[in-house]
């Protein structure tokens, strides 16, 4: 069988005193949807953090497609294919859809910015995701929240990651929106991205992934297939009133 696309082994992760993550295994592989869930403090975002190169790991493993790496910076993490979207999604309010796309890193003819090439490929990249913006000119402040976080992901993929890390993409989106953002993962998902998404929607988890890695204390408490666990084994699985099995991995 192929490496995973993206695998974590023993991963230790402390700050000062705190210790956010111990011994921390994960596995993602092409063409699925991972799922992190965990309480508030759990670990999730560090795991993120340390995969998109935010973080560097105390010990620890990262691969990608079977190669370690040493991530220094996130511009690391996305040269080997690994793209995260964060929650507050760093996108700049007074600029547009295609600028927010390409910012750091702008086409040029010359000297110049080749604005109509990068408008171009930013439609490219926004209509092969079905993203629903009608203009790339338009400012991100006057998109609404589910378009953000679309425009965010699509900047993520553009970039040509295979490794796409969500980190509560739907925490501020009302259920519609919630819904094209599940659509817009299943597609990245078919075209066969490992799609790492973190989220306290446990109805959306449910729906959207084909595994779940459950945190607890900054441990891994276990690893289901979503097909063969009910929503009663993950919360226990959260909350600890079902023993954590770290070693055994679905
Ligand atoms: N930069 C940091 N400095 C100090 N402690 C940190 C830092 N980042 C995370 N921690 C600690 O590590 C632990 C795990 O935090 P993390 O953000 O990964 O949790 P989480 O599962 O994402 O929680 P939430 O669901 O609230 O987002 C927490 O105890 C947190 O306080
Ligand atoms: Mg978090």
């Amino acid at each position: 069988m192929d490496a995973p696309a993206l695998q974590l082994k023993g991963i230790t992760k402390t700050f000062g005193q705190v210790t956010a993550l111990s011994e921390v295994d994960l596995e993602a592989h092409r063409g699925e949807v991972l799922a992190v869930v965990g309480d508030n403090g759990a670990g999730k975002s560090s795991v993120i953090r340390t995969i998109s190169g935010i973080h560097r790991p105390d010990s620890g493993e990262v691969r990608v497609d079977g190669v370690p790496y040493d991530f220094h910076s996130p511009a690391d993490a996305r040269r080997a294919g690994v793209a995260a979207v964060f929650q507050d999604l760093a996108l700049v309010e007074v600029l547009d859809v295609a600028t927010n796309m390409f910012l750091g890193d702008f086409p040029r003819r010359g000297p110049f910015v080749d604005r109509r090439g990068m408008e171009r490929e930013a439609r490219r990249v926004l209509d092969d995701l079905a993203v629903t913006v009608a203009d790339v000119r338009t400012e991100i402040g006057m998109l609404s929240g589910g378009q953000r976080q679309m425009v965010a992901i699509a900047r993520a993929m553009r970039s040509g990651g295979h490794v796409v890390l969500l980190d509560e993409p739907t925490a501020a989106l009302g259920v519609r929106e919630t819904a094209q953002a599940a659509d817009l993962v299943r597609r990245l998902r078919d075209r066969g991205a490992a799609v790492i998404i973190v989220s306290h929607d446990l109805e959306l988890v449910a729906q959207l992934s084909d595994r779940v890695q459950v945190m607890r204390l900054g441990r891994v408490a276990g690893v289901r297939r979503t097909a063969d666990t009910s929503r009663d084994e993950v919360v226990g699985l959260i909350t600890g009133s079902l023993a954590a099995d770290r070693g055994r991995v679905a």
